[in-house]
């Protein structure tokens, strides 16, 4: 039991640094490699990525992301010490021309140009970062956390998996949470005799529909990143949220919907 709160008091600290001068820091927690490995499948890596990890510790998430998945990798870090090491660490690895790390504080970092984010902190940093996901990141981005959740943004998907070689004290199972950021769909949209009125919260839309002025029953309204979908009983749509269009297919009839006032 003591080994216990001992190991949660260290990852509290070491989790959620503010980066503030004269400050100790205890020796980070690391994601075991084959929790890893399922974070970066979650996030459907593919060689053209851009996998940015926050808090980057040892560098073992962008390491793997360029090793394994053809990745490139970014790693921000706070204790210029793990930065070093993290470079030491590309090098053997031989990935050293894919990957980089910089010394810095997460909160104060550009992170526009990552397709994946990988975070192992603390919900009340992860609560910083939440508007800046939303904000900053390109639609589509895929965020993965392991273990904690963010508050307020329900996860696109979440999943249980085994630790084959847990910390002491952390668990033989670990909960990894998906969020896919959604492009900005809410207001009026007009397309044709259509007008769409769109409620959104996070990926979670509503789509009320009028023809010619008669409302029309729309269902099954979906946002996944730039990809939105909805149907009625006679028709489906398809199409992407590209600004302030909407590109898409009405039972397979080009439509494009424009932004309303
Ligand atoms: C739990 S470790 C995770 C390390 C690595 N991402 C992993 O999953 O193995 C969290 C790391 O975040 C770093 N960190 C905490 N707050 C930070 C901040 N504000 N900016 C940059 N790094 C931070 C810590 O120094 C620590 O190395």
């Amino acid at each position: 039991m003591k080994l216990r709160i001992a190991f949660l008091l260290l990852l509290l600290v070491c989790l959620d640094s503010s980066g503030e001068e004269g400050e100790r820091r205890p020796p980070f927690i690391s994601t075991p490699g084959d929790v890893v490995e399922r974070m970066l499948q979650l996030a459907g890596t593919q060689p053209g990525d851009l996998v940015v990890d926050l808090g980057s510790g040892d560098g073992r998430i962008v390491i793997a992301a360029a090793q394994k998945f053809g990745a490139r990798g970014l790693g921000i870090e706070l204790d210029e010490k793990l930065v070093e090491r993290s470079r030491h660490n590309a090098r053997l690895a031989k990935v050293a021309d894919r990957v980089s790390f910089v010394h810095g504080d997460v909160l104060a970092s550009d992170i526009s140009r990552a397709s994946v984010v990988t975070v192992y902190l603390l919900p009340s940093l992860l609560d910083r970062l939440q508007p800046r996901f939303v904000d900053e990141l390109q639609p589509g981005t895929r965020i993965v956390s392991h273990a904690f959740a963010m508050a307020g943004w329900k996860p696109d998907r979440a999943e249980t998996v085994r630790v084959t070689q847990p910390h002491p004290g952390q668990g033989d199972e670990s909960t990894l949470y998906l969020w896919i950021v959604p492009a900005e769909a809410r207001g009026l949209w007009q397309g044709g005799d259509l007008r769409l009125r769109i409620h959104q919260n996070y990926q979670d839309i509503e789509v009320e529909g009028t023809q010619g002025g008669k409302p029309i029953a729309v269902r099954r309204a979906t946002l996944t990143g730039r990809d939105i979908a909805w149907e009625t009983r006679a028709w489906s749509f398809r199409g992407r949220v590209e600004q302030n269009q909407i590109l898409g297919k009405l039972n397979d009839v080009p439509l494009v919907f424009t932004r309303a006032r």
